[in-house]
C-alpha cells in the first residue's frame, strides 16, 4: 500500500525543517520513501524551476506561470511520483497541486475551475492522501524568507497576494477536512514535528508499515 503526502504553506512556514524531520523519522523508522519538491524534482521540473522562479527580468504572465507549474507536475507525477507509489512508497512532496490553486488561482487571480481542469489533465487526477498546510500570517513569513536571502519571484510579490494565497489555502483545507492536517506554523519545530507525526505515523502503523519499527 503506498502512501502519497504533500506539505504546503505560505512563504516562510518551515515547510522544509519539517520535512527534514519527517524523513528523518521515516529513515529511523525503516520506511522506504521518496523525498520531492515543485516545481521540480526531474530534469525538465528544475530548469522550469530556474525560469519560473530566478529568472527575475523575464516577464511571466499569471497564465504562463501556471501552465509552467503545471507542465513541471505533469512530469514529475508521471516519472517519479507514478512510479514510486506503484512501487507502494511513501510520496513526500514539498508543494503540488494545491500550490496552484492558492498562489495562481487565489493568488493571482485565475478561474478555480480552469485551475482545477488543467491539474486534472497534468496530474490524471492523482490526489494527495494527507495535506500538511502550515499556516502562517503572510507578514511574518515574508520577513522570515527575506532573512534567508535574494527573493524569488513570487516573494517579491505584494503583501495583498500573499494574504489572498494564505485564505486560498485555508479555503481549500476547510472544504477537504478529511486530507488536510492544518498546523499553526508559529508553534515551535518540535511541537510541529510531534503533531505530523501523530498524523503520518498514525496513518503508516495503520497501513503495517511501522510494524516493529523503533522510531
Ligand atoms: P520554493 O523555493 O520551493 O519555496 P518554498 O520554500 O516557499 O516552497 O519556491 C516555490 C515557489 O513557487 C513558492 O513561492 C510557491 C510557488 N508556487 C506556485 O506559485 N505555484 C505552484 O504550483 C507551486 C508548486 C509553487
Amino acid at each position: 500500500m503506498s502512501l502519497f503526502v504533500t506539505f504546503e504553506g505560505p512563504e516562510g512556514s518551515g515547510k522544509s525543517t519539517q520535512i527534514e524531520r519527517l524523513s528523518a523519522r521515516l529513515e529511523r523508522a525503516g520506511v522506504v520513501y521518496q523525498l520531492t519538491r515543485e516545481p521540480g524534482g526531474t530534469p525538465l521540473g528544475t530548469r522550469i524551476r530556474q525560469v519560473v522562479l530566478l529568472e527575475a527580468e523575464l516577464e511571466v504572465s499569471p497564465l504562463a506561470e501556471f501552465l509552467l507549474y503545471s507542465a513541471s507536475r505533469a512530469q514529475l507525477v508521471q516519472d517519479v511520483i507514478r512510479p514510486a507509489l506503484s512501487m507502494g512508497q511513501v510520496v513526500i512532496c514539498d508543494r503540488y497541486a494545491d500550490s496552484s490553486a492558492a498562489y495562481q488561482g487565489a493568488g493571482r487571480g485565475l478561474d478555480p475551475r480552469f485551475v482545477a481542469d488543467v491539474t486534472w489533465a497534468a496530474t490524471g487526477g492523482l490526489r494527495p492522501h494527507i495535506t500538511v498546510l502550515l499556516d502562517l500570517d503572510p507578514a511574518l513569513g515574508l520577513r522570515r524568507a527575506a532573512a534567508r536571502g535574494q527573493p524569488d519571484r513570487l516573494e517579491r510579490a505584494d503583501l495583498a497576494f500573499h494574504v489572498r494565497v494564505r485564505q486560498g489555502f485555508l479555503d481549500i483545507a476547510a472544504a477537504e477536512p478529511e486530507r488536510f492536517v492544518v498546523l499553526d506554523a508559529e508553534r515551535t519545530p518540535d511541537e510541529l514535528e510531534a503533531d505530523i507525526w501523530v498524523a503520518i505515523g498514525s496513518t503508516l502503523s495503520a497501513m503495517g508499515k511501522l510494524e516493529g519499527a523503533a522510531y
